[in-house]
């Protein structure tokens, strides 16, 4: 009898145990099947893989032949190549001087002029077509650099300049006139705050504000206050989505430590609604719209580019569905929907992501332009996700503090931004955004296709990337030849256009007929030469051929 209970008891354990491994075997799965397939969408394998990728670099035959081109065609690169060394070396000559001066001792610009190209072509692109880091004003949609050369400017400032420099300017100017009494006092706030905070709850629809110094500092609030008052460890984010530099929400390369608590999730898909609905430890789901142009890919840069794989598309009411169906979601399971808003916040419309796709978070972050001109990070979000202290439990808290938090200067500046917004001015500056931006795009591809130029954009409002149509290796030279024409690109290079908002349709017909200029010369110099057997993914081949080559012996491929 009592062994019978007892072999009883066994089986009711064993049962239990299997059950609970067949439920643990099953959560694994849903999580594998809701990791993106790229290699952005598994963190740690993506890390490891970046330390096995050897440096190795094309001397000068194989840099003009690295698809295999003929001679002929490889000669008339060659003389592109140095007919537009000559026009760099002479037209930014100045420019060029400090900015070699000043990359010795500043460890950003020399990381920035490093990734530029795919690195295989880095070191002959930096000896002669040398970077120009510096600008000495900035005026209508142009910036000017050393040499007095006027560009028009596609930067957009990193996504900052929404409404043209000159607003940033008057914005600083008169913000800092009316807290010149006040002073760079920290900790008390100017009265300026009160009015902020009234048109950022109106803005966003939340109850309470909290400020921050950058967009990084507001994502880790707002993912703090997640996991604080959910008592959940675990941040979702999407494949490809950029939400600043910290460490959790940056889990793969470039980040020296595996982020624990993260999961990076496909966007748009089915398999990351089940994990969403099957786990109890996620607190929060952080999204960048952004993505919404190239869904689980990560930032174009040209230092990627290398063949024409790239590739965009916006969807506007598909994502405005996956939105709403992460609200639902969110909603059901008690976790916190965050708007990373940092970067189309007051781009793509007045009332940010949430108005122009139409789904409220519980927690948004915005930063950039929100600062008129100055640094920012802003969390809004509703009062019982806000809070940092419990009544019932006195020390158990969640810190946030910063120095220059609030920060006078800043407050003013951001209010000029605000009241702005509330302007006749301002309503016509937003106004038709979408038409605008789409038809100058679809204008630009018109042309481009009409010369039978192998490059197309794709946009998302004001903000652009560049895709290219025929299978290339150089396709990351057109930043170069544009440059040549006049357009100050950022050091993504094509991947990232961005237009301030004060564009007029003669600032972008000059855009177009430079760009169309720049691809048209490097059409004319051969860089897209192709034959049939040249594709993305003969190319793709080739350079793993080349790294496994160098890998196991350790010389020069080609
Ligand atoms: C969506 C998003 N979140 C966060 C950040 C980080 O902001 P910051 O560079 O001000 O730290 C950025 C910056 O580009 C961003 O685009």
């Amino acid at each position: 009898m009592k062994w019978g209970s007892m072999s009883l008891a066994f089986y009711g354990l064993g049962a239990a145990a299997v059950a609970t491994s067949v439920a643990t075997l099953k959560k694994r799965l849903e999580l594998s099947q809701a990791k993106h397939k790229s290699l952005a969408g598994h963190s740690r394998i993506a890390r490891r893989l970046a330390g096995f990728v050897p440096f190795y670099d094309y001397d000068e035959d194989r840099f003009f032949r690295s698809d295999d081109a003929p001679g002929e065609i490889a000669a008339r690169r060659r003389a592109g190549f140095a007919r537009l060394s000559a026009l760099y070396r002479t037209r930014f000559a100045e420019t060029i001087r400090r900015t070699a001066q000043a990359s010795d001792a500043i460890s950003d610009l020399q990381f920035t002029d490093a990734y530029r190209v795919p690195f295989q072509y880095r070191r002959l692109v930096q000896a002669h077509l040398p970077s120009a880091a510096f600008v000495q004003s900035s005026s209508g949609v142009t910036v000017t650099d050393l040499d007095g050369n006027r560009s028009y400017d596609l930067t957009g400032s990193y996504g900052v300049n929404v409404c043209g420099y000159d607003f940033y300017k008057d914005a600083i100017e008169r913000g800092t006139a009316r807290v010149r009494e006040l002073g760079p006092v920290l900790g008390p706030y100017h009265p300026v705050i009160v009015d902020n905070v009234k048109m950022l709850k109106e803005i966003s629809g939340l109850d309470q504000i909290s400020f921050h110094m950058s967009g990084t500092e507001a994502v880790m609030q707002a993912v703090r206050l997640a996991r604080y008052h959910t008592g959940r460890s675990h941040l979702v984010r999407f494949c490809g989505a950029y939400h600043g530099w910290w460490g959790d929400v940056q889990p793969g390369v470039g980040n020296p430590l595996p982020a624990h608590e993260t999961y990076t999730l496909t966007e748009m898909s089915d398999h990351a609604l089940r994990v969403l609905r099957s786990r109890r430890n996620i607190a929060c789901v952080l999204v960048n719209p952004l993505q919404a142009l190239h869904p689980n890919a990560s930032a174009p840069s040209d230092s990627s580019l290398l063949d024409s794989a790239r590739t965009a598309h916006f969807d506007k009411a598909r994502y405005a569905e996956w939105l709403r169906l992460l609200r639902e979601i969110c909603t059901e399971r008690n976790i916190v929907l965050i708007f990373d808003e940092v970067f189309v916040g007051f781009r793509l419309a007045k009332g940010g992501a949430q108005e122009y796709f139409g789904v409220r978070p519980d927690l948004v972050t915005y930063g950039k332009t929100l600062g008129g001109g100055l640094p920012i990070g802003v969390v809004c979000g509703k009062s019982g996700l806000m809070k940092r202290f419990r009544d019932d439990r006195p020390a158990d808290i969640c810190l946030a503090r910063g120095t220059f938090n609030s920060h006078p200067y800043v407050m003013a500046a951001m209010n000029e931004f605000l009241r702005y917004l509330r302007t006749p001015a301002a309503d016509a500056l937003y106004r038709d955004l979408d038409r605008i931006w789409d038809e100058r795009a679809q204008t630009l591809n018109r042309r481009l296709a009409a010369e039978s130029l192998p490059v197309a954009v794709a946009n998302m409002s004001s903000i652009w990337t560049v895709g290219y149509t025929e299978p290339s290796r150089y396709n990351w030279m057109l930043q170069y030849y544009l440059r040549a024409e006049g357009l100050a690109l950022s050091w993504v290079g094509t991947g990232r256009l961005i237009f301030s908002l004060n564009y007029t349709d003669a600032d972008f017909t000059a855009v177009a007929d430079r760009f169309v200029a720049a691809a048209r010369a490097m059409q004319a110099d051969g860089w897209w030469w192709s034959n049939p057997s040249l594709t993305n993914k003969t190319i793709k081949r080739t350079v793993l051929k080349e790294m496994i080559m160098h890998r196991l012996f350790s010389s020069r491929p080609g």
